[in-house]
């Protein structure tokens, strides 16, 4: 068991390019850490110059105390679970799980009693004798760890595991990777572009954008109090919106009408002219629904262009138009999410009761509380509550020109 504390890693690949830029987390002994963030982010990178696949350019590389800088991949005692599991196919389940412990030449006896104790942890222990190709997805996958386990490693590493199963597998995973964690209490670094993952798995996150730092955070911290407009379209599903805002005295403006907001979130962005507003699907409501909501200081009317039912819920898109700075600054997030649509129009989500149809205008009530205001310059969360949102680095809200 160990913890790893990364210390101002940076790392340039042969052309210079900064893959991974003056990145540090540290990751506490027993904690799940999750790395994520778009494609190219450097996720991979950071996750083998852990393990020692991969040279660190600069900054400290620290594991249970030790550098680990100069150290080869197997002086460091880790066990990396990659995307395609590596099981030999023509060796039985038992023996899979025994090699590395072959390899390292031990006894009959410690081997079978580390095998036989991994199995019964990975509950295996029927499947000893069966070769790979019988098993399922989530059984193989379970052989890969008990590999790990076995070696007895100070860190599990996994480098996105569970990106080539189908939907409903991926599901059943995720599960039985969190319940393994926390049974064997592992320090484990895990990779991933999918912020279900991340926001499932995780102790807490690292959210990366081009080789940066943008947050460093509980799954709570980072859906309630993101640093940046980057966090704040990263993680939540279905994204957060974004729209264009101006704050006076304790009214924002928005393109259907005024919301109230609290007087220390106004204050802190007063006088600052054009702004972006962020607010999540999940906090707007039918007013017709919300009790006492109807033509109060947080209800907007709008027009509503397609409304999709499904049964518990209800999601209404309602079309808006944004001023070029704005939209300027979303197109570059839209790049920045890599693919995740965030087009003018507004994402509601609303009580499945709901009778709001399409074509209509709608009077619909905002939860003025959870109004995140951003700087549309640097892409600053203006209103975030420091003291609840974890670890924001300098300088990760600058928008990086491109
Ligand atoms: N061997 C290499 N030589 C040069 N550049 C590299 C090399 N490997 C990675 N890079 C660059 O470093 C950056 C980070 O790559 P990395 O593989 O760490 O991204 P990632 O976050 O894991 O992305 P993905 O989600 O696509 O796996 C990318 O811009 C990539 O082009
Ligand atoms: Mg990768």
């Amino acid at each position: 068991m160990a913890e790893i504390d990364m210390k101002n890693i940076v790392k340039k690949y042969g052309d210079g390019f900064p893959a991974v830029n003056d990145v540090s987390i540290d990751v506490q002994d027993g904690e799940f850490m999750i790395l994520v963030g778009p494609s190219g982010c450097g996720k991979s990178t950071l996750l083998r110059m852990i393990v020692g696949l991969e040279d660190i350019t600069s900054g400290e590389m620290v594991i249970g105390g030790k550098v680990v800088n100069d150290l080869a991949p197997r002086e460091r005692n880790l066990a990396m679970v990659f995307q395609n599991y590596a099981l030999y196919p023509h060796l039985t389940v038992y023996e899979n799980i025994a090699f590395p412990l072959r390899l390292a030449k031990a006894s009959d006896a410690e081997v079978d009693e580390k095998v036989r104790a991994a199995a019964a942890t990975l509950e295996l222990e029927e499947h000893l004798e069966r070769k790979p190709g019988n098993l399922s997805g989530g059984q193989r996958q379970r052989v890969a760890m008990g590999r790990a386990i076995v070696r007895e490693a100070d860190a599990f590493l996994f480098d996105e595991p569970l990106s080539n199963l189908d939907a409903k597998l991926r599901g059943q995973m995720r599960t039985e990777i969190a319940r393994l964690q926390k049974k064997l209490g592992i320090t484990t670094v895990y990779v991933t572009h999918d912020q279900t993952e991340a926001m499932t798995l995780g102790h807490r996150v690292a959210v990366l954008k081009r080789g940066l730092l943008q947050q460093l955070a509980t799954p709570r911290e980072l859906y309630e109090q993101p640093g940046n407009l980057f966090v704040a379209g990263f993680i939540g599903s279905p994204p957060m919106n974004f729209l264009p805002a101006t704050v006076e005295g304790t009214s924002v403006k928005l393109p259907f009408g005024s919301v109230e907001i609290p007087a220390e979130k106004a204050e802190k962005a007063a006088g600052k002219g054009l702004l972006i507003a962020g607010i999540r699907p999940e906090h707007f409501e039918d007013a017709a629904v919300k009790e006492g909501a109807s033509g109060s200081a947080s209800t907007f009317r709008a027009p509503v262009d397609v409304v999709e039912w499904l049964g518990n819920e209800t999601y209404a898109y309602i079309p808006f138009e944004a001023p070029p700075e704005v939209e300027q600054q979303l197109r570059q997030l839209e790049r920045d999410l890599d693919g995740e649509v965030l087009h003018t129009q507004l994402v509601v989500s609303l009580d499945g009761k709901s009778q709001i149809a399409e074509g209509e205008e709608a009077e619909i009530w905002v939860d003025g509380t959870q109004i995140h205001l951003f700087d549309p310059t640097t892409g600053e969360n203006l209103t975030v509550d420091r003291e609840r949102a974890g670890r924001i680095p300098e300088g990760a809200e600058t928008v990086s020109a491109s």
